[in-house]
Order: structure tokens, then sequence, then C-alpha cells
């Protein structure tokens, strides 16, 4: 009987800098998921790569003087590297400068035109010259010039290339609320109420501006807007209207596209609608996950606060890292990463917790039967929650969360074996059975009920800690048959007289001090040296920051006039018609109200629903866009525009003043 296919993807990656922890948060969990569903017995296709287009590549390669070409195939090489040290087993890797791939967008393209679906119409708005970039009002800077240079912008109009997505609208609605497409399902009505619902506006989805794109087979001026590039990317990889590959029929639809919440909305609304016009099949679902923060922002290269993997896989060993960033992130929510956090996880689960269960286990079998278990045994009632009943519920569990993709949940239960494992070994005090000749046959049962659960363990972690679960099995006398999926949910699968060998220690204890401070000097001397490599547009703002001037002085009966409160955010959705305002529903502790706040070009709906605010709350109600709103939130001015919100520590209940 043939296997049954099972297709997983990542985003493709810009490769407009070196790939950083943030980026292996997708990799690192697709591939846990290919090589659990591998493991399972299904035929995988894991996809990953690169998205290469674009004037952002264009400008960089001119900025080294060298080809956009040659500039992405050395960032290439860094994410292929990356990937190979973190073991992730893709099956293909699509560059989007493929030649298969540029032929099959191409086609994609003439194929959306010829249905009606791509219309040539007329771009306009505030132009950049330098910048080559068309800009929205909303994403002009403070003072109205272009956000990315600061100079000052043209009304300009261009020919472009327009996809219609209204005659969609009503089924991906229904594919957002009605089916399990998106996960977690609570993203859906933000989507529909933000996109759907105000009309979804037609896809400008061509450019003139720049070369370093797909050209428009029958418009050669034209090039094809990066996203329609990528997202095509799915499908060509298999072989879509192309001959490099024939996979197509096997593995689409895809079982799952994993992203994170950013890149969402393309995902969840543009994708399904470019299917749709092409009458191919949507794929399963949809994953989105939060972000991996750095001091609550998200990484990234500008920022200056990359962590970089190769330098933690170095010091604990790559399997330690992909444990860490699967433990952590629940999927639809933020994760903020932090190298204590890291390092007190890898003490308790990885170092005390399995690596302490499989090393006194090994150390005990070695010590008192000189590695060889006998085969006599003598059950107990204690064992029963290390049997075959036992490990058949952990793995149906585990299982079950693999397939709804979560991965955090799958290990938790997993490690719980493992605590029960540890506790097993306190309740029946092998040390003490081992004193007494007469209790021989219960030792050899307890060590090997222990042996066999770590092989369970060890069989179901496989997938998540690749590189080190062999060692686990060499050490328990286990071979790789041993380790199967069908037999994780079976008791008796070792050999009765099964010989264990004892080996390196798996997860080195960490001195936790000693080595935060060391990180930090390598993070240190890392940001210094991000910072130094950035051109001068990506450098961040803060150096240009310049303190406004002081207001003149009040008196604290001034002061004592503001009630300022704490609030939680209950609801929010972004006010119709406007680009900058957040309407949102608060619990002030009073009953609640609605404030209205013009954040909406910095913070998305879901960034602060459930998070607490600082509300001043007596201020005069106003209505703006004919929206009551009902005191203000504080957020501080950032420099170059923008500005953060003052969120409140959720130890302090809604309804506390604050002074
Ligand atoms: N090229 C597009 C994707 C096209 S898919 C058809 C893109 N590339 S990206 O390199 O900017 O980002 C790729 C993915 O990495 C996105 O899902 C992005 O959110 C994710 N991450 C980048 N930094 C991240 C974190 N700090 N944390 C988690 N994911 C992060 O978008």
């Amino acid at each position: 009987m043939s296997k049954k296919p099972f297709y997983i993807t990542t985003p493709i990656y810009y490769p407009s800098g070196n790939p950083h922890i943030g980026h292996c948060y997708t990799t690192v969990a697709c591939d846990s998921i290919a090589r659990f569903k591998r493991m399972q017995g299904y035929d995988v296709m894991f996809l990953t790569g690169t998205d290469e287009h674009g004037l952002k590549i264009e400008q960089k390669a001119a900025e080294q003087g060298i080809s956009p070409k040659e500039y992405v195939d050395g960032i290439v090489e860094k994410f292929k590297g990356l990937w190979k040290y973190m073991n992730v087993s893709y099956d293909r890797y699509i560059r989007t400068t493929d030649d298969y791939h540029i032929e099959s967008v191409q086609k994609i393209f003439k194929e959306l035109y010829d249905r009606g679906y791509i219309y040539k119409g007329e771009y306009s708005g505030k132009y950049c010259t330098p910048c080559e970039s068309f800009w929205t009002d909303s994403q002009l800077d403070e003072n109205g010039c272009c956000p990315e240079c600061h100079r000052p912008v043209t009304f300009a109009k261009e020919e472009a290339y327009f996809f219609k997505m209204s005659p969609f609208a009503e089924r991906i609605e229904h594919l957002l609320l009605d089916t399990d497409y998106l996960r977690p399902k609570t993203r859906a009505t933000e989507l529909v109420n933000n996109f759907i619902k105000p009309g979804l506006e037609d896809l400008c989805v061509s450019r003139t501006t720049f070369k370093w794109g797909i050209p428009v087979s029958f418009d050669e001026d034209h090039v094809v807007y990066v996203w329609i590039d990528a997202l095509s990317n799915y499908i060509t990889a298999l072989g879509y209207l192309n001959s490099a590959y024939s996979d197509f029929d096997t593995y689409w639809p895809a079982d799952v596209h994993m992203v994170a919440k950013d890149i969402m909305r393309f995902h969840a609304i543009i994708w399904p609608a470019m299917l749709m016009a092409l009458d191919v099949p949507l794929p399963k679902h949809l994953a989105v996950h939060g972000w991996i923060t750095f001091n609550g922002e998200k990484m990234s290269k500008s920022l200056g606060n990359v962590v970089d993997p190769f330098v933690l896989g170095e010091r604990y060993g790559c399997d330690a890292i992909r444990y860490h960033i699967l433990r952590e992130m629940a999927l639809g929510a933020d994760s903020s990463f932090s190298n204590e956090i890291m390092i007190n996880r890898i003490n308790s689960d990885l170092a005390n917790g399995l690596g302490n269960l499989v090393s006194r286990t090994v150390a005990m079998a070695d010590k008192y039967f000189g590695g060889t278990l006998p085969t006599e045994r003598e059950a107990d009632d204690i064992d029963k929650d290390l049997s075959g009943e036992a490990f058949a519920k952990v793995c149906e569990t585990v299982t079950g969360f693999i397939d709804e993709t979560k991965i955090k949940q799958a290990l938790e239960e997993i490690f719980r074996l493992v605590d029960r494992a540890n506790k097993y070994i306190d309740e029946t005090e092998p040390w003490k059975l081992g004193k007494d000749e007469s209790k021989k046959a219960r030792l050899a049962t307890v060590l090997y009920n222990l042996l066999e659960c770590i092989r369970v363990i060890s069989t179901l972690l496989s997938p998540f800690m690749p590189t080190t679960m062999p060692k686990v099995w060499e050490q328990i006398g286990a071979s790789a048959d041993d380790a199967t999926y069908e037999n994780a949910s079976k008791y008796g699968v070792l050999p009765a007289d099964v010989t264990v060998h004892k080996g390196e220690i798996l997860f080195p204890r960490i001195d936790v001090e000693k080595e935060i401070e060391e990180l930090n000097a390598i993070i240190k001397k890392n940001m210094e040296a991000a910072k130094a490599s950035l051109s001068e547009a990506e450098k961040p703002a803060e150096e240009e920051m310049e303190i406004p001037e002081l207001l003149p002085e009040i008196t604290i009966d001034d002061f004592a006039k503001i009630d300022i409160r704490v609030a939680k955010v209950l609801a929010c959705e972004k006010v119709k018609k406007s680009d900058k305002l957040l309407c949102l529903q608060l619990d002030d502790g009073m009953g609640g109200r609605q404030v209205v706040s013009g954040i909406a070009q910095y913070y998305a709906p879901e960034d602060l629903i459930g998070k607490k605010i600082q509300l001043i709350a007596n201020l005069k109600p106003v209505k703006l866009r004919g929206v009551e709103s009902n005191g203000m939130i504080c957020a501080a001015d950032m420099p170059g525009g923008g500005c953060k919100v003052m969120f409140a520590d959720d130890s302090i209940p809604v309804g506390a003043k604050i002074r």
C-alpha cells in the first residue's frame, strides 16, 4: 500500500541579512512535525526556501557593488548552513530565482489575466524618487516625507496591474469563520472585520519602479509584485505549470502552511484568493504563531538585537536550542527570548529531568547487574504508570497535539512522562533493592520498566531533538528498529536481558550566573557589530531622538486633576475608513468604557487584546471619525515617528490609580 502524503511548508525567507533565532522557530517547528509524520509512516514533503526578489535586495546589492543574484547567493548559503547546523530535514529548497519558479509565476500571472482576474489600471500616490517607491498617506513619516529616506515625496501615477479580490470575499469569509483553515481560530474574526467586511480592495500586483523581479511575460516593463511571486512558491515547488517537478498531484493541497503573525494576512486572504481564481484546491491548514521577542520587540537585524543561533548551538548543542524555542512558544502567542529562561529550562528539563533519568537508570543497571538485566521479574501495582496502557495514552495525546500543530503541548505531555519516571525511581528506591539479594527480581523489573519508559520518551522526542535521541537509544541498548512510532505505544519491546552502555552526559548542567555573564558580553559585542554594519537607512532611530522641550512647571494640585488608571483591553478593532484609529473596549474596573486611539499604524488589534494599559480616565469624551472616545491611552513617542503603548504589569488590578 502506498504511503499517505503529507505536505508542510515554512515561509520562504528574505535573504536580506543573516538568519537569526527568530527565523529558526518556524523552520524547526515544521521540521519536527515533518519528522513526526515520517515516523508515523507518511510520505512527507517538507518545503522551505528563500524569497529573493524586490527593491530591498536590489538596493542592498547595489550598495555592495555586486549583482542582486550574487548578493542573494551569499546569504542563501548562510540560511542553508543554519538549517544544516540545526539538523533541519527539508525535502526541497526553493529559490524564487530558480528558472522553473520564474516560468510558473509568469504562467500564473498570465492565467489570472486571461481569466479576467488581473487587469491593467493606474497606481497613484505619494512617490519617493530616490527610493523609487510609492507610499500611502498613512505610511509617510510625521513630516509627510518618505518613511525610508525621510526626503520629500511627490504625487505621481503609474500604470500597474491589479488583482480583483472582491469576487472571493464571501468564500474567504466562510473559509476563515466556518472551517478549520486558520489556527488559532481566534484570529479569524479580526481578519474578517478588518479586511473583508470593509470591502476587499483590489491588489496592485505589478511594479515598474525597479527591475529585480519576475517580468510580466506579456508586458516586460512590469515585474510581478513580490507577494504574488512568493506565495506561488508553495505550488511551483511541486511542479505546478512547470516540468521541473511532477509532485503537484501527490502533495497538493498542503496539509500545513506555518507562518508568523505578521504575514498571516497574505496567507489567509491573498493566497486563498489566488488559488480560488486559478481553480486550485485550498491548503488544509494555516498555522499562525507569534514572534520570538527580545526585550519585548521582534528580533530583527536593524534593532541590533539578533541572537545568533550558531553561538547558542555551539555552547549548548542544537537540540537544546530546538527544544527551548519549541517548548516556549504557544501557537498564536509571542514568546519572549531570554538567556536566563533558556539556561534554566535546559538545566531543569534536559539536564535534571531527562538527562538524569537516563544516566541514573543506566548507571544502576551497570552497577547492580554489570549492564545486562537478568530475566526474572516481580511486578507491583505501582508499575501501572509505566505500562503499555500508559505509553499508549501518552503516544495518542502527543499525536493529537501534533495534528493540531500544538508542539509546546506535545512536549509538555512527553515531559510529564519524564517526571513520572523520575518519581517512580524515588518511589521504588532501587538503591535499597540493590542491597538485598532477595529483591533482585524486583530491581530488574524496576530498571526494565524505566528503560522501556526511556525508550518511549526518546522515540517520541526524536522528531524534536533528532541529534541526541539516537545517543539515548545507544545507552539504553535499543536499536533504531526498536524506536519506531508503532513501538512507542507498546510495553516489552526491549529484550528482557537488555544490555545498557554507559555513555557521555547528554545535557551537561550549566552554571547560570557564569554563563549569563559570558552571553551578555557576546551579545553586547554582536549588537555593536550589527549596528556598525547597518546602512544609514537601516540604523535604529534611537540616535536621532531629539528630546522634546520640558513643559512649564505645574503644582501637585494641577497633577492631581489627572486621573490615570490601569485598564485591560477586552476587545479591539480598526475604526472603519481610518488607517490610524483603533477602537478599544476596556475593563477599567468601573463598568467598562470605549476609547479610540491613533495607534493603528503601530499595533494590530491582536497585539493589544488581553494587555493592561495606562488610561487617562477623566478626559472629556470626544468623537473621532464619529466614534465616541472616553479617555486616552498613554504611549511614548518614538524617534522618527511612531509610538509605543505604555503597558502596565499584569499583576496590577484594573481600576488601580497611577500617581
Ligand atoms: N518573504 C516573506 C515570506 C513569504 S512566504 C510566501 C517574509 N520573509 S521574512 O524573512 O521576513 O520572514 C519569514 C518568516 O520569519 C515570517 O513568518 C516572519 O514573521 C518570521 N520571523 C522573522 N522574525 C521572527 C521572530 N523574531 N520570531 C518569529 N518569527 C519571526 O516575510
